[in-house]
């Protein structure tokens, strides 16, 4: 199977795992379903409500006071300087929540939130906002709650609707440009609104500020014609993916005036992350051959020469050594991605890896000392993240183990035990005393409670096929978007049956046709070997594995492959 049908075979994949879900539901687990899905619910509702009663139209809740925060200006700046004394907030997290009201089919809840929003949001303030947060939130939020009310089938807003989002959202677009008005292309990890990029701003940004924009920016090119969002995100794209090492690795942050790289240490986690998350779902998204042939060999890369076993590890990326054996919190959505990516099995080693982390504190602690089995002194929180539940989410559509149901119920209890309030959900401040902190993150709404819902019921996925982005909105993949994809895996326009291959147990479609053995070299006409993203071996002990896990899935048959005693990995029964 050439590489170039990998889009589409992602697409099947994520359409059967739709179907699937809708077609055999188990009588068993259905009393489940339904307590667990009412569960979340609620808690989504407590922290809406005490949102819109204490905090709307600022930014979020402050649910130990019952006040808010205007936290849109705060959001990555970890020294709080240069706030603005002007601004009084976006109604962060009502936009945040949009789609989660969608999801949990609360119609006239969304259309009241879209009309407040249409008359009442301005982007016209003086306002100095990290220009990565504010795309993922604001953005994000924008133009997923705009497609979501075209969208017929959610019959709402219809006739109140004239596109005013999408106006918001262009509005918001344009005012992020000039911050990526640089001699490298790469962008501003600050933009004021008002006023673009301040005098004297810093220069110093991060891979995930400068590489997580093309979802949001690329979709709102393509809703408005405009062109000029979805060029400047591609091209900070390239110039940072020009940027890698011999080994294809990045650093963690960079200066966006010269190129140059400031911190080597290389990781999946903080400042990282959602680089990785989004050349794959874009090229999921929008089927460009250039953003596959940036994902394939950086997530080589990582699995070469970061992981260890089930964990990652952070490496220089000149050299490859490791330079810190930490655990963060954000690295937890990775197995999420491995999913996508068809390692089901390698997503699955490091999702129980994270959830006994998970247990041993009741929650997640920020960051973890792998080397010492012990937490970070000073960053002992837990601020409502929403990363193991999402794995567990994709985890779960991909293999339906009644297990990731109860690691689902598990998360639901711990949020409910430690962090629920009179005044909404509040985050932990040092998860050894479970001490609190007087904080409701806006993506506790927008991806905590969306995903646990989302694991109980996906009634809202069934027939359609969406890509979440990196704060959980859902962005349809659309045949218009898509540089490959025919009418068949449109769902409105053809019923998909599910015949054969990928519904074996716990191993996924996608590693079938992701992990290609052999690539179809199309200038020579031959089948040339090329390296598989799913069965990358560990690098200790001289190359060799331990045990099976560590050689993953084989690409062509779907199997597990083993570890020989001599420790290679292969598929010794059927060679
Ligand atoms: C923000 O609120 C303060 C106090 O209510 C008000 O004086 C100020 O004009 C507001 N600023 C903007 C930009 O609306
Ligand atoms: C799933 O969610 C949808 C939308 O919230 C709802 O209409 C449906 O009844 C739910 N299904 C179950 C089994 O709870
Ligand atoms: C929608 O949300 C509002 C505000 O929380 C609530 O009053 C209403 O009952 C909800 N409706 C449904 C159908 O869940
Ligand atoms: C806009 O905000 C004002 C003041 O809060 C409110 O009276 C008005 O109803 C809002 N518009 C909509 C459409 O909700
Ligand atoms: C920018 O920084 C330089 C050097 O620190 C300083 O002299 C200058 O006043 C600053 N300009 C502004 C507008 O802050
Ligand atoms: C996940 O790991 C557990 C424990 O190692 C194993 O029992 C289970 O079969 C695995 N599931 C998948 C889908 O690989």
């Amino acid at each position: 199977m050439a590489i170039r049908n990998v889009g589409i075979w992602i697409v099947v994949l994520l359409l059967m795992m739709l179907f699937q879900s809708s077609i055999s539901e188990d009588p068993r687990w259905a009393a489940k379903r339904k307590r667990m899905s009412e569960k979340v619910r609620k808690m989504f509702y407590h922290a809406y409500d005490n949102y819109m009663t204490h905090a709307f139209p600022y930014d979020e809740l402050k649910p130990l006071t019952k006040s808010y925060t205007n936290s849109l200006v705060e959001l990555g700046n970890l020294k709080l300087e240069h706030l603005s004394q002007e601004y009084n907030g976006s109604a962060l997290t009502l936009i945040e929540s949009l789609s989660s009201l969608v999801i949990m089919g609360n119609n006239s809840e969304f259309e009241r939130a879209v009309l407040w929003l249409s008359e009442n949001l301005s982007f016209d303030v003086d306002a100095r906002t990290n220009l990565f947060e504010c795309n993922i939130r604001v953005l994000g939020g924008l133009v997923s709650a705009h497609i979501l009310a075209t969208d017929s089938t959610n019959r709402m807003v219809q006739g109140h609707y004239k596109n005013q989002l999408l106006v918001l959202a262009e509005d918001l677009g344009r005012r992020f440009l000039p911050a990526f008005n640089t001699p490298t292309g790469l962008p501003y990890a600050w933009v004021n609104l008002k006023y673009g990029v301040m005098e004297n701003e810093t220069t110093e940004t991060s891979t995930s500020g400068c590489g997580s924009l093309i979802l949001e920016m690329g979709v709102l090119s393509r809703l408005t014609g405009d062109p000029r969002y979805e060029f400047s995100a591609m091209r900070a794209l390239r110039t940072l993916w020009g940027m890698r090492s011999s080994l294809n690795l990045l650093g963690t942050t960079l200066n966006v005036e010269t190129g140059e790289w400031i911190e080597y240490s290389s990781g999946i986690g903080a400042g990282v992350d959602s680089f990785y998350e989004y050349l794959l779902k874009a090229y999921i998204l929008f089927g460009s051959d250039e953003l596959w042939s940036m994902f394939q060999p950086a997530y080589l890369a990582v699995q070469k020469y970061l992981r260890h076993g089930p964990w990652y590890h952070e490496a220089d990326m000149r050299t490859g050594m490791a330079t810190y054996w930490q655990l963060t919190s954000l690295q937890a959505f990775w197995p999420g991605l491995q999913v996508l990516a068809g390692d089901v099995s390698g997503a699955n080693s490091s999702h129980r890896e994270f959830f006994s982390v998970w247990k041993k504190y009741g929650v997640l602690p920020e960051r973890y000392l792998l080397d010492h089995q012990i937490i970070h002194p000073t960053e002992k929180y837990y601020p409502l993240r929403p990363e193991l539940a999402e794995s567990t989410f994709y985890l779960y559509q991909a293999t339906k183990d009644p297990w990731y149901m109860d690691v689902g119920e598990s998360i639901i209890d711990s949020l409910n035990l430690y962090t629920k309030v009179e005044g909404g959900f509040a985050s932990i401040k040092d998860v050894t005393s479970m001490e609190l902190e007087d904080h409701q993150h806006s993506f506790f709404l927008a991806e905590t409670c969306k995903y646990l819902y989302l694991l109980f019921n996906d009634s809202f996925l069934v027939g359609r096929n969406y890509v979440f982005t990196t704060e959980g909105h859902p962005l349809p993949v659309l045949r218009a978007w898509h540089d490959r994809l025919p009418d068949t895996y449109i769902p409105s326009t053809h019923t998909y049956s599910i015949e054969n291959g990928g519904r074996e147990k716990g191993v996924s479609a996608m590693s079938l046709q992701i992990c290609p053995a052999t690539n179809l070299n199309h200038r020579d006409g031959y089948e040339e070997h090329v390296e598989s993203v799913c069965h990358i071996r560990d690098l200790v002990n001289n190359h060799r594995c331990f045990n099976d896990e560590d050689c993953g899935v084989d690409a062509t048959s779907c199997r597990q492959r083993s570890c020989s005693i001599a420790g290679f990995c292969g598929l010794w029964l059927l060679t």
